[in-house]
Protein backbone atom coordinates (compact mmCIF):
# COMPACT_ATOMS: atom_id res chain seq x y z
CA UNK A 1 0.00 0.00 0.00
CA UNK A 2 1.25 3.22 -1.08
CA UNK A 3 -1.01 6.23 -0.33
CA UNK A 4 -2.65 7.25 -3.23
CA UNK A 5 0.48 7.64 -4.94
CA UNK A 6 -0.21 6.47 -8.95
CA UNK A 7 2.47 4.30 -10.26
CA UNK A 8 4.65 7.04 -12.80
CA UNK A 9 4.40 6.02 -16.20
CA UNK A 10 7.45 3.87 -17.67
CA UNK A 11 9.13 5.96 -20.19
CA UNK A 12 11.32 4.89 -23.00
CA UNK A 13 10.80 0.95 -24.03
CA UNK A 14 9.60 0.09 -19.97
CA UNK A 15 12.69 2.57 -18.07
CA UNK A 16 11.70 4.34 -15.01
CA UNK A 17 13.75 7.91 -14.43
CA UNK A 18 14.06 8.18 -11.19
CA UNK A 19 15.21 11.42 -9.17
CA UNK A 20 18.47 10.58 -7.31
CA UNK A 21 19.61 13.08 -4.64
CA UNK A 22 22.67 11.92 -3.09
CA UNK A 23 23.37 14.62 -0.54
CA UNK A 24 25.75 15.06 2.08
CA UNK A 25 27.69 13.05 4.58
CA UNK A 26 27.98 9.47 3.42
CA UNK A 27 24.83 9.88 0.22
CA UNK A 28 27.03 10.08 -2.34
CA UNK A 29 29.50 6.99 -1.88
CA UNK A 30 25.78 5.12 -0.43
CA UNK A 31 24.57 6.38 -4.12
CA UNK A 32 27.33 4.59 -6.37
CA UNK A 33 26.63 1.28 -4.49
CA UNK A 34 23.51 1.97 -5.42
CA UNK A 35 24.08 2.11 -8.79
CA UNK A 36 26.27 -0.21 -8.97
CA UNK A 37 24.09 -3.29 -7.30
CA UNK A 38 21.36 -1.97 -10.10
CA UNK A 39 23.68 -2.35 -13.18
CA UNK A 40 24.63 -6.21 -12.00
CA UNK A 41 21.01 -6.73 -11.63
CA UNK A 42 19.68 -5.36 -15.08
CA UNK A 43 17.39 -2.96 -12.85
CA UNK A 44 15.44 -0.81 -15.90
CA UNK A 45 15.84 2.35 -14.00
CA UNK A 46 17.75 5.82 -15.20
CA UNK A 47 18.66 7.98 -12.56
CA UNK A 48 18.72 12.63 -13.14
CA UNK A 49 20.81 12.74 -10.88
CA UNK A 50 20.28 16.25 -8.70
CA UNK A 51 22.94 16.90 -6.29
CA UNK A 52 21.58 19.44 -3.40
CA UNK A 53 24.21 20.18 -0.54
CA UNK A 54 23.97 22.28 2.65
CA UNK A 55 25.72 25.02 0.39
CA UNK A 56 23.18 25.00 -3.23
CA UNK A 57 21.55 27.74 -4.05
CA UNK A 58 17.83 28.23 -4.23
CA UNK A 59 17.78 27.36 -7.22
CA UNK A 60 19.60 23.98 -7.10
CA UNK A 61 16.78 23.12 -5.22
CA UNK A 62 13.75 24.23 -7.05
CA UNK A 63 15.36 22.37 -10.14
CA UNK A 64 15.69 19.01 -7.89
CA UNK A 65 11.57 19.82 -6.89
CA UNK A 66 10.80 20.19 -10.54
CA UNK A 67 12.59 17.00 -11.25
CA UNK A 68 10.95 14.90 -8.75
CA UNK A 69 7.57 16.15 -9.47
CA UNK A 70 8.61 15.59 -13.50
CA UNK A 71 9.48 11.47 -11.91
CA UNK A 72 7.10 11.09 -9.53
CA UNK A 73 9.70 9.64 -7.70
CA UNK A 74 13.38 9.88 -5.66
CA UNK A 75 15.83 8.20 -3.83
CA UNK A 76 17.52 10.55 -1.58
CA UNK A 77 20.58 11.10 0.99
CA UNK A 78 19.97 13.21 3.36
CA UNK A 79 21.56 17.32 3.85
CA UNK A 80 22.97 18.94 6.35
CA UNK A 81 20.55 20.81 8.10
CA UNK A 82 23.20 23.33 9.84
CA UNK A 83 22.37 23.80 12.84
CA UNK A 84 23.46 27.69 14.19
CA UNK A 85 22.18 29.33 10.95
CA UNK A 86 19.24 30.75 11.59
CA UNK A 87 18.39 31.50 8.41
CA UNK A 88 18.57 28.83 6.65
CA UNK A 89 15.76 26.22 6.56
CA UNK A 90 16.05 22.47 6.52
CA UNK A 91 16.07 21.21 2.77
CA UNK A 92 15.01 18.24 4.41
CA UNK A 93 12.02 19.19 6.28
CA UNK A 94 11.32 21.56 3.01
CA UNK A 95 11.48 19.25 0.37
CA UNK A 96 8.88 17.29 2.38
CA UNK A 97 6.41 20.05 2.93
CA UNK A 98 6.69 21.34 -0.68
CA UNK A 99 5.94 17.68 -1.95
CA UNK A 100 3.57 17.23 0.45
CA UNK A 101 5.06 13.93 1.44
CA UNK A 102 2.68 13.56 4.59
CA UNK A 103 3.11 10.18 5.34
CA UNK A 104 6.41 8.26 6.51
CA UNK A 105 6.46 5.16 7.14
CA UNK A 106 9.08 2.89 8.86
CA UNK A 107 9.29 -0.97 8.86
CA UNK A 108 11.32 -1.92 12.05
CA UNK A 109 12.42 -5.63 11.97
CA UNK A 110 15.62 -6.92 13.18
CA UNK A 111 17.51 -9.53 11.60
CA UNK A 112 18.57 -12.67 12.87
CA UNK A 113 22.18 -12.49 12.60
CA UNK A 114 22.65 -8.77 14.08
CA UNK A 115 23.39 -8.43 17.92
CA UNK A 116 20.18 -6.40 18.91
CA UNK A 117 18.18 -6.39 22.08
CA UNK A 118 15.29 -8.33 20.91
CA UNK A 119 15.60 -10.82 17.67
CA UNK A 120 11.97 -10.98 16.43
CA UNK A 121 11.10 -7.08 16.23
CA UNK A 122 8.36 -6.19 13.45
CA UNK A 123 6.67 -2.89 13.86
CA UNK A 124 5.51 -0.12 11.69
CA UNK A 125 5.91 3.48 12.59
CA UNK A 126 3.74 5.74 10.79
CA UNK A 127 4.98 9.69 11.24
CA UNK A 128 2.86 12.49 9.80
CA UNK A 129 5.45 14.71 8.15
CA UNK A 130 4.47 17.75 6.95
CA UNK A 131 3.55 19.52 10.17
CA UNK A 132 3.59 19.74 13.41
CA UNK A 133 6.97 21.23 15.62
CA UNK A 134 8.69 21.13 11.59
CA UNK A 135 6.53 23.97 10.69
CA UNK A 136 9.51 26.03 11.01
CA UNK A 137 7.88 28.74 12.34
CA UNK A 138 9.87 30.47 14.92
CA UNK A 139 10.52 33.78 16.45
CA UNK A 140 11.50 36.03 18.99
CA UNK A 141 8.60 38.05 20.31
CA UNK A 142 10.88 39.98 22.81
CA UNK A 143 14.79 39.88 24.05
CA UNK A 144 15.62 36.30 25.61
CA UNK A 145 12.55 35.06 24.58
CA UNK A 146 11.57 32.86 21.50
CA UNK A 147 8.29 31.20 20.21
CA UNK A 148 8.46 27.69 17.88
CA UNK A 149 4.59 27.35 16.51
CA UNK A 150 3.58 23.80 16.49
CA UNK A 151 0.79 23.28 13.87
CA UNK A 152 -1.54 20.73 14.20
CA UNK A 153 -4.56 20.20 11.75
CA UNK A 154 -8.03 18.97 11.45
CA UNK A 155 -6.59 17.73 7.94
CA UNK A 156 -3.50 16.40 8.69
CA UNK A 157 -4.28 14.41 11.43
CA UNK A 158 -7.19 12.88 9.78
CA UNK A 159 -5.25 12.06 6.39
CA UNK A 160 -2.42 10.21 8.60
CA UNK A 161 -4.54 8.68 10.98
CA UNK A 162 -6.62 7.30 7.80
CA UNK A 163 -3.13 6.24 5.95
CA UNK A 164 -2.45 4.16 9.38
CA UNK A 165 -5.46 2.22 9.64
CA UNK A 166 -5.49 1.68 5.84
CA UNK A 167 -1.78 0.06 6.00
CA UNK A 168 -2.82 -2.12 8.87
CA UNK A 169 -6.01 -3.73 6.59
CA UNK A 170 -3.85 -4.12 3.58
CA UNK A 171 -1.23 -5.49 5.33
CA UNK A 172 -2.79 -7.70 8.04
CA UNK A 173 -2.31 -5.98 10.90
CA UNK A 174 -4.42 -6.12 14.06
CA UNK A 175 -3.47 -3.18 16.28
CA UNK A 176 -2.91 0.75 15.80
CA UNK A 177 -1.33 3.06 18.60
CA UNK A 178 -1.71 6.63 18.44
CA UNK A 179 0.91 8.14 20.21
CA UNK A 180 0.91 11.78 21.51
CA UNK A 181 1.19 14.45 24.52
CA UNK A 182 -2.24 15.35 24.66
CA UNK A 183 -1.37 15.16 28.86
CA UNK A 184 0.51 18.48 28.38
CA UNK A 185 -0.37 19.79 24.54
CA UNK A 186 -3.97 19.29 25.47
CA UNK A 187 -5.49 21.29 22.76
CA UNK A 188 -2.68 20.34 19.69
CA UNK A 189 -2.01 16.81 20.81
CA UNK A 190 -5.62 16.69 22.29
CA UNK A 191 -6.59 17.13 18.71
CA UNK A 192 -4.52 14.76 16.93
CA UNK A 193 -5.42 12.34 19.70
CA UNK A 194 -9.50 13.03 19.20
CA UNK A 195 -9.07 12.81 15.32
CA UNK A 196 -7.26 9.06 15.54
CA UNK A 197 -10.10 7.62 17.61
CA UNK A 198 -12.90 9.04 15.32
CA UNK A 199 -10.93 7.69 12.76
CA UNK A 200 -10.47 4.33 14.04
CA UNK A 201 -14.30 3.92 14.86
CA UNK A 202 -14.78 3.54 10.81
CA UNK A 203 -12.09 0.26 11.06
CA UNK A 204 -13.62 -1.94 14.21
CA UNK A 205 -11.77 -4.95 12.91
CA UNK A 206 -8.29 -2.95 14.35
CA UNK A 207 -7.57 -2.53 17.83
CA UNK A 208 -7.07 0.80 18.68
CA UNK A 209 -5.00 2.24 21.96
CA UNK A 210 -2.96 5.19 22.43
CA UNK A 211 0.50 6.05 24.22
CA UNK A 212 2.42 9.14 25.73
CA UNK A 213 5.30 9.80 23.98
CA UNK A 214 7.38 9.44 26.61
CA UNK A 215 6.07 5.96 28.14
CA UNK A 216 6.04 4.95 24.28
CA UNK A 217 10.29 5.49 24.04
CA UNK A 218 10.70 3.57 27.23
CA UNK A 219 7.60 0.90 26.43
CA UNK A 220 9.97 0.62 23.19
CA UNK A 221 12.97 -0.30 24.70
CA UNK A 222 11.64 -2.95 27.54
CA UNK A 223 8.45 -3.95 25.93
CA UNK A 224 7.97 -3.73 22.13
CA UNK A 225 6.35 -6.65 21.20
CA UNK A 226 3.21 -4.98 22.53
CA UNK A 227 3.63 -2.60 19.27
CA UNK A 228 2.46 -3.68 15.89
CA UNK A 229 1.15 -0.08 14.01
CA UNK A 230 2.18 3.10 15.29
CA UNK A 231 0.93 6.57 14.48
CA UNK A 232 2.43 9.97 15.57
CA UNK A 233 3.02 13.44 14.83
CA UNK A 234 6.15 14.75 13.29
CA UNK A 235 8.86 15.19 15.81
CA UNK A 236 7.45 12.28 18.11
CA UNK A 237 8.07 10.91 14.79
CA UNK A 238 11.60 11.27 14.03
CA UNK A 239 12.51 10.48 17.51
CA UNK A 240 10.31 7.63 17.98
CA UNK A 241 12.08 6.11 14.86
CA UNK A 242 14.82 6.32 15.87
CA UNK A 243 14.77 4.36 19.30
CA UNK A 244 13.31 1.88 17.00
CA UNK A 245 16.62 1.67 14.29
CA UNK A 246 18.63 1.51 17.28
CA UNK A 247 16.86 -1.62 18.53
CA UNK A 248 16.81 -3.17 15.40
CA UNK A 249 20.99 -2.34 14.96
CA UNK A 250 21.65 0.97 14.71
CA UNK A 251 21.17 3.74 11.17
CA UNK A 252 22.80 1.56 8.93
CA UNK A 253 20.02 -1.32 8.54
CA UNK A 254 16.17 0.49 7.96
CA UNK A 255 14.72 2.23 5.10
CA UNK A 256 12.37 5.08 5.35
CA UNK A 257 9.59 6.16 3.21
CA UNK A 258 7.42 9.29 2.21
CA UNK A 259 4.27 9.11 0.48
CA UNK A 260 1.74 11.98 -0.56
CA UNK A 261 -1.05 12.23 -2.96
CA UNK A 262 1.11 12.61 -6.09
CA UNK A 263 5.21 11.79 -5.53
CA UNK A 264 7.26 9.08 -3.02
CA UNK A 265 10.17 9.77 -1.79
CA UNK A 266 13.21 7.01 -0.50
CA UNK A 267 15.76 7.65 2.25
CA UNK A 268 17.12 5.34 4.78
CA UNK A 269 14.87 5.56 8.12
CA UNK A 270 17.65 7.94 10.50
CA UNK A 271 17.68 10.17 8.11
CA UNK A 272 21.22 11.89 9.16
CA UNK A 273 23.89 12.22 6.93
CA UNK A 274 27.08 10.01 8.68
CA UNK A 275 29.45 13.14 8.05
CA UNK A 276 32.24 11.71 10.39
CA UNK A 277 31.99 8.37 8.78
CA UNK A 278 31.75 9.55 4.95
CA UNK A 279 34.34 8.59 2.64
CA UNK A 280 35.94 5.89 5.06
CA UNK A 281 34.71 2.78 3.64
CA UNK A 282 33.31 2.34 6.82
CA UNK A 283 29.44 3.14 6.18
CA UNK A 284 26.73 0.29 6.21
CA UNK A 285 25.18 0.67 2.82
CA UNK A 286 22.27 -1.52 3.84
CA UNK A 287 19.40 1.70 5.04
CA UNK A 288 20.13 3.06 1.32
CA UNK A 289 19.97 -0.19 -0.24
CA UNK A 290 16.78 -0.99 1.37
CA UNK A 291 15.44 2.36 0.40
CA UNK A 292 16.65 1.44 -3.12
CA UNK A 293 14.61 -1.91 -3.18
CA UNK A 294 11.30 -0.11 -0.90
CA UNK A 295 11.86 2.27 -4.38
CA UNK A 296 11.39 -0.72 -6.67
CA UNK A 297 9.07 -2.25 -4.77
CA UNK A 298 6.59 1.49 -5.38
CA UNK A 299 7.53 1.28 -8.93
CA UNK A 300 6.28 -2.05 -9.66
CA UNK A 301 9.57 -3.42 -10.25
CA UNK A 302 9.15 -6.27 -7.82
CA UNK A 303 11.38 -9.39 -9.14
CA UNK A 304 14.39 -6.63 -9.20
CA UNK A 305 13.35 -5.55 -5.39
CA UNK A 306 13.18 -9.17 -4.68
CA UNK A 307 16.85 -10.01 -6.20
CA UNK A 308 18.15 -7.27 -4.64
CA UNK A 309 17.21 -7.43 -1.15
CA UNK A 310 17.49 -11.55 -1.08
CA UNK A 311 20.85 -10.28 -1.74
CA UNK A 312 20.89 -8.13 1.24
CA UNK A 313 19.35 -10.42 3.24
CA UNK A 314 21.66 -12.75 2.47
CA UNK A 315 24.62 -10.90 2.96
CA UNK A 316 23.37 -9.99 6.57
CA UNK A 317 22.34 -13.17 8.03
CA UNK A 318 23.90 -15.98 5.83
CA UNK A 319 27.50 -14.77 4.97
CA UNK A 320 27.78 -12.53 7.91
CA UNK A 321 29.37 -10.09 5.96
CA UNK A 322 28.79 -7.09 8.60
CA UNK A 323 30.22 -3.33 9.02
CA UNK A 324 31.53 -2.26 12.13
CA UNK A 325 28.42 -0.21 13.08
CA UNK A 326 26.74 -3.62 13.81
CA UNK A 327 29.92 -5.53 15.46
CA UNK A 328 31.58 -6.51 12.32
CA UNK A 329 35.05 -5.96 10.63
CA UNK A 330 33.95 -5.66 6.61
CA UNK A 331 34.20 -2.27 4.94
CA UNK A 332 31.32 -0.95 3.25
CA UNK A 333 32.75 -2.12 -0.07
CA UNK A 334 33.10 -6.35 1.08
CA UNK A 335 29.14 -5.69 1.80
CA UNK A 336 28.42 -3.90 -1.63
CA UNK A 337 30.82 -7.08 -2.92
CA UNK A 338 28.56 -9.49 -1.34
CA UNK A 339 25.42 -8.71 -2.73
CA UNK A 340 26.66 -8.25 -6.17
CA UNK A 341 28.22 -11.84 -5.79
CA UNK A 342 24.71 -12.95 -4.36
CA UNK A 343 22.81 -10.97 -7.06
CA UNK A 344 24.83 -13.11 -9.85
CA UNK A 345 24.20 -16.25 -8.49
CA UNK A 346 20.62 -15.79 -7.50
CA UNK A 347 20.36 -14.44 -11.58
CA UNK A 348 23.10 -17.66 -12.61
CA UNK A 349 20.36 -19.99 -10.55
CA UNK A 350 17.35 -19.05 -12.11
CA UNK A 351 15.72 -17.83 -9.24
CA UNK A 352 14.08 -14.74 -10.21
P1 LIG B 1 25.00 11.61 12.26
O1 LIG B 1 24.97 11.82 10.81
O2 LIG B 1 26.17 12.10 13.02
O3 LIG B 1 24.77 10.04 12.53
C1 LIG B 1 24.64 9.53 13.84
C2 LIG B 1 25.62 8.40 14.05
O4 LIG B 1 25.30 7.33 13.19
C3 LIG B 1 27.06 8.80 13.72
O5 LIG B 1 27.93 8.14 14.63
C4 LIG B 1 27.25 8.25 12.33
O6 LIG B 1 28.59 7.97 12.04
C5 LIG B 1 26.42 6.98 12.39
N1 LIG B 1 25.89 6.55 11.07
C6 LIG B 1 24.92 7.14 10.36
N2 LIG B 1 24.68 6.45 9.24
C7 LIG B 1 25.51 5.38 9.25
C8 LIG B 1 25.75 4.30 8.36
N3 LIG B 1 25.07 4.15 7.22
N4 LIG B 1 26.69 3.40 8.70
C9 LIG B 1 27.39 3.50 9.84
N5 LIG B 1 27.22 4.51 10.71
C10 LIG B 1 26.30 5.45 10.42
O7 LIG B 1 23.63 12.16 12.88
P2 LIG B 1 23.16 13.57 13.41
O8 LIG B 1 24.22 14.29 14.15
O9 LIG B 1 21.87 13.28 14.08
O10 LIG B 1 22.78 14.37 12.11
C11 LIG B 1 23.71 14.88 11.19
C12 LIG B 1 22.98 15.71 10.15
O11 LIG B 1 21.87 14.97 9.62
C13 LIG B 1 22.40 17.03 10.69
O12 LIG B 1 22.54 18.03 9.74
C14 LIG B 1 20.97 16.70 10.89
O13 LIG B 1 20.16 17.82 10.83
C15 LIG B 1 20.70 15.76 9.73
N6 LIG B 1 19.53 14.98 10.04
C16 LIG B 1 19.51 14.07 11.07
C17 LIG B 1 18.34 13.40 11.37
C18 LIG B 1 18.25 12.41 12.47
O14 LIG B 1 17.15 11.83 12.64
N7 LIG B 1 19.30 12.13 13.24
C19 LIG B 1 17.12 13.66 10.63
C20 LIG B 1 17.26 14.59 9.56
C21 LIG B 1 18.44 15.23 9.32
Amino acid sequence: FTAAVPFPLAQYGGRFTVTMIPGDGIGPELMGYVRNIFRYAGVPVDFEEIQITKDSTEDVFEKALVCIKRNGVALKGSIESKYGDVNFSSRNATLRTQLDLYANVLHCRSHPAVPCRYPDLDLVLIRENTEGEYSMMEHESVRGVVESLKVITRRCSDRIARYAFEYAKRHGRSKVTAIHKANIMKISDGLFLETCRNVAKEYPEIEFGDMIVDNTCMQLVSRPHQFDVMVMPNLYGTVVSNVACGLAGGPGLLSGQNYGEHFAVFEPGTRNTGTSVAGLNVANPVAMLNAACDMLNHLGLTQHATLISDAINKTINEDLVHTADIGGENTSLDVVQNIIKEVQQAMKDGEW
